[in-house]
Parts: C-alpha cells; structure tokens; sequence
C-alpha cells in the first residue's frame, strides 16, 4: 500500500459544475475552500447545458406562472415551499451571474427571454445562442480562480468520503498524479452532478457517471427519488455522432418534431404539441418510433426563417455541418436520451444531507423542486440557489467549530493495481441494458432483468479492488443504476418520467410520496 498524504480545508467541495463553483463562492473569504472535481473544470453538465436558465425577469411575468408551470410539470410530486423559495430567489441569482460577468443573449438593450416546454410564456435567458452554460461557467470560473481562499484541484478522483462517529469529515481523494490524500474538512459539500452515463443514449459528457450518488449511498445517506430519470426527447441520432443535445429552445423558437413520412405526430398525442413538458413529447415519440418501426423521428426547422435560425442556434448548425446537414433545410435526426437525474441526495432547503456534516447542490440531490418531472431550465437555477445555500450554511457550521483540524486515526484501504479487466466491456453491456429495460417506459419483467444483470456484473466488479478512474466509475455506474432500477421496480405506478406500461396511471393515494433509500453503516 501506498501512503496517504493528509491535508486540512474549512471547506471541501466535491464536484466543478454551477453548484460547486456557486457554494465555493458563498464561503466567508477567511474560511479556506478545496474544491476538487475529477476532469478540467469546464467538463460539467453545466458546461453543457444550451436551453437557459428560467427566471421571472419580464415585468409581464410573474412568480406565480414560473411555479405553477413547475408544479404543473413536477407530477404531484414537488414540494411547494421550495418551488416558492426557489423560484423567488431566481432572479437575483441570475442578476449576480450578470454581475460577475456572465453576457446574456440582448435585443435592444433587454435581456432575450426563450421559451422552451412547460413554460407558459418566454422566460429563459441564454447566452451565444445555445452555448449559455459554457458562457456562464466562463464567468463563474474565472471569479473562482481569483478567490484568494479558494483553492481548486482539477483531475482529482474523490473516491469516497470520510465518516467519523456519525460525522462526514471529508474525502479520500486520488490527486491528478494518482497519489491517495485525505482531505479532512470541517463541513463537506457535495456537488457531483449527474448519471446520463448509466444509459447508452444521453446528453452528458462522459464524466457524468454518478460519483456522488455512489459516495453518499456507501457512506449511509439517504437518496431519494432514484427512479425518476429524466429523457431529453431531442438527442442527434447519427450513427458514429455523439449523442449531443438538440436544445429544446428549437421547438420553443417554432420547429416541429415529423416522422420518418414527414408527418408531424405531437399535435395527436397533447394539445400543447411539440411544447408539451419533456414527459409527454419523449413518451409520445417513443410511440411514434414504434408504430412506423424506425429508430428515430425528426426535427423540422425548414420552415423558420434561415438567417434566424443560424443565429440563435450557431452550436447546433455546427454540429449538424459536421455530418452534412443544413439545419435551416435538412431534417435532423433525433431520439430521446438520459439527460437528468431528478432523484439523488435528500436535502433540505439549505442543501443540509441526512449525514452530519455533509451539504450538497445540484443535479446529485433530491431538493423537491422538480417533483416527478423537471421543468426545462429549471436545474442551472436549481444549481445556483442551492450552491449559495449550502455554501452559506457550510460556512456558517464551520466557523462554529474550533479552529484545529486534525487528521483522524480511519483507516480506508489503499490498494495497488488490480489484474487486468475489461472495464469498456461491462460499460457497454450496463449501458445498452439500462437503455433497453430502464429507459422512457419500464415493466416489472424488464425491471427484474436489468437488476439480475446488474447484481451478477456487480459480483466482480464491486469485490475488484481497482487503482484507476475507470475502475471507480464502473463501480459508481452499477451502484447508481442499481438504485434507479430498484427504486424504479417499486414503484408500481406511472408518475412523471417515471412511465410503467404495467401500471400505466399515476396512483395517488398509494404513491404521491418519495422512495428513500440507504444503507446502513457503523458510522465509525
Ligand atoms: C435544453 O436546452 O433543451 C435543455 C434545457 C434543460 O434541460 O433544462
């Protein structure tokens, strides 16, 4: 074994999106903060994220609409105190981003506002068209890297936290030269992200392979939710392309969804057609691939006005020119794909986990704001709210304790490489399965397949010991699907994104409730 290297922070922060950055910002400056995130900075779902962020900023619109659109998405299942609080809280949020130089999309002077589904009128703003999370993430981490208290570690593996009677006192953590270090912190704040790799299909980047989820449900907290994953209906579906995101402001700017004959099918399925929440248009498509036997529909945008579209949609035109399409004139292939994890860590409203001494933001936790189903947009200001919170009440915990930290007599097993192993292998094999039988629409039969898969792949891979990132990762991904399918199987009603063709009607009395899951550990 090698030995740890131990190092001391008020304030660790796992995980480089809008949440971290966000909550690392909200330290007091005398406090010093460690935020560690396992790729460069700029790979996060954040970073990735085209649509906006919606906030209440025309003085035609007001709180009421934004939450009752969210609640009206959220199946039943959001919890309204924290829609309000959320939602209220949106646009000085937003208007800090400005502050610290983010540069939204204007006309004349005013902010742009988006449309995008389930919103009832235009209120997402955006920036370079469809690059607004990358242009957000610029501002935040250049402010980030000036923070004098604000030290940041990139390509550093948390492999799992440190739990110490009943308290998280940090992480053990792979820095980037592979070293094993104990960072041992007064309050831990978790902000990993999201999942899309569970599923072949989706619109994450590779790194998005449920780190926090795993870390936290190993250490005993509570998640929640874990069967409610979110299908984007509009992925690219070119043999060879990356699955990248079509954003849903295309549809909210006008174009249609046809399939394979150039019919254009939403209209039969809701009234609100293509703008219909994510739910219905990805489930309505799923049946649209089955009656005409194809393997994806289309995006029409031929009949918008070409120069319009170009600009508002640079990134896209791209992507697309990259394969031979002509946005303004070519049909664009799409299918549904993994984009969110609605389900995650339980928190509370000042992001306070079931685990001393642990907070957490984003898309890793459970807050309430999303119910059974997210509403577009909703997340980066999700990020945004919680970051601050969290940050805020982390930094609040620590300055109540003494000043001393001191590394504390845990071991956690540090083993050298393991025998070789065919990671890439399991990878795909849990990827495709997920897609098959946890995807848009699940059965108790599928359900109960994907779990014995899972649990015979997870004979050898979870007693492995591994040294390498793709090691963990593997362990992460099977950990997680493994709570999105159980959670999924006991759930024996239809609610949200969560479609059973078994049961295929919401049941309230038995079932407008959460799922919690944990295990238990000795806590010491
Ligand atoms: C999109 O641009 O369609 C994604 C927006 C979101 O997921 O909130």
């Amino acid at each position: 074994s090698r030995r740890a290297l131990h190092r001391f922070a008020d304030i660790l922060v796992i995980g480089g999106g809008l949440a971290g950055l966000r909550a690392a910002n909200a330290v007091e400056s005398h406090q010093s903060v460690l935020v560690v995130t396992k790729d460069k900075l700029r790979e996060s779902n954040s970073n990735y994220a085209q649509g906006g962020i919606a906030g209440v900023l025309d003085p035609d619109d007001c709180f009421e609409s934004h939450v009752s659109d969210t609640l009206a998405a959220g199946g039943n299942l959001c919890d309204r105190e924290i829609v309000d609080m959320v939602i209220r809280e949106g646009p000085r949020r937003i208007e800090e981003l400005v502050r610290w130089g983010t540069q939204f999309d204007h006309s004349d002077g005013e902010l742009m506002l988006g449309r995008e589904g389930g919103h009832s009128r235009e209120r997402i703003v955006h920036a370079r068209g469809d690059a607004t999370g990358a242009e957000i993430m610029r501002a935040v981490i250049e402010r980030t890297r000036k923070a004098p208290n604000i030290d940041i570690w990139e390509d550093a593996f948390t492999a799992d936290l440190l739990t110490h009677e009943g308290q998280c006192r940090g992480a053990m953590i792979f820095d980037s030269i592979g070293q094993p270090v104990m960072v041992w912190a007064k309050e831990t704040i978790l902000c990993t992200g999201g999942a899309g790799q569970v599923y072949r299909e989706s619109t994450n980047p590779p790194v998005a392979t449920g780190d926090g989820t795993s870390i936290a449900y190993r250490a005993g907290v509570e998640l929640r939710d874990m069967e409610f994953i979110q299908f984007h209906p509009t992925v690219l579906y070119i043999a060879g392309a990356s699955r990248s995101l079509i954003t849903e402001a295309v549809r909210g700017e006008g174009a249609y969804l046809v399939d394979t004959n150039g019919h254009r099918f939403m209209p039969e399925y809701d009234d609100r057609a293509e703008l219909a929440p994510r739910d219905v248009v990805s489930q309505s498509i799923i049946r649209q691939m089955d009656r005409t036997k194809q393997s994806n529909v289309y995006l029409d945008l031929s009949h918008l006005k070409a120069d319009h579209v170009l600009s508002r949609f640079p990134g896209i035109a791209e992507a697309c020119k990259k394969f031979g399409l002509d946005i303004t004139s070519d049909r664009i292939p799409v299918r549904p794909g993994a984009h969110y994890v609605i389900g995650g860590v339980t928190v509370d409203r000042q992001g306070r986990t079931s685990l001393p001494g642990l907070w957490a933001a984003g898309e890793v936790t459970s807050s309430g704001l999303h119910g059974a189903n997210r509403l577009a947009s909703n997340s980066l200001l999700e990020g945004l709210v919680y970051g601050a919170h969290a940050g805020e009440a982390a930094s609040r915990a620590a300055g109540e304790q003494s000043s001393k930290l001191v590394a504390l007599p845990i071991s956690h097993p540090v083993h050298e490489g393991a025998a070789s192993f065919d990671f890439a292998d399991v990878r795909v094999s849990l990827k495709s399965l997920m897609g098959r039988l946890a995807g848009v629409e699940r059965c108790a039969d599928g359900l109960r397949e994907a779990s014995d898969s899972i649990r015979s792949f997870a004979t050898y891979v979870m007693t492995h010991q591994f040294d390498t990132v793709e090691g963990w990762e593997l362990q992460n991904l099977l950990q997680t699907a493994s709570c999105m399918v159980d959670s999924a199987l006991a759930r024996t009603e239809s609610r949200g994104v969560h479609f059973r063709s078994d049961f295929p009607e919401p049941d309230d009395n038995a079932w407008r409730c959460h799922l919690t899951t944990r295990v238990d550990v000795d806590g010491g």
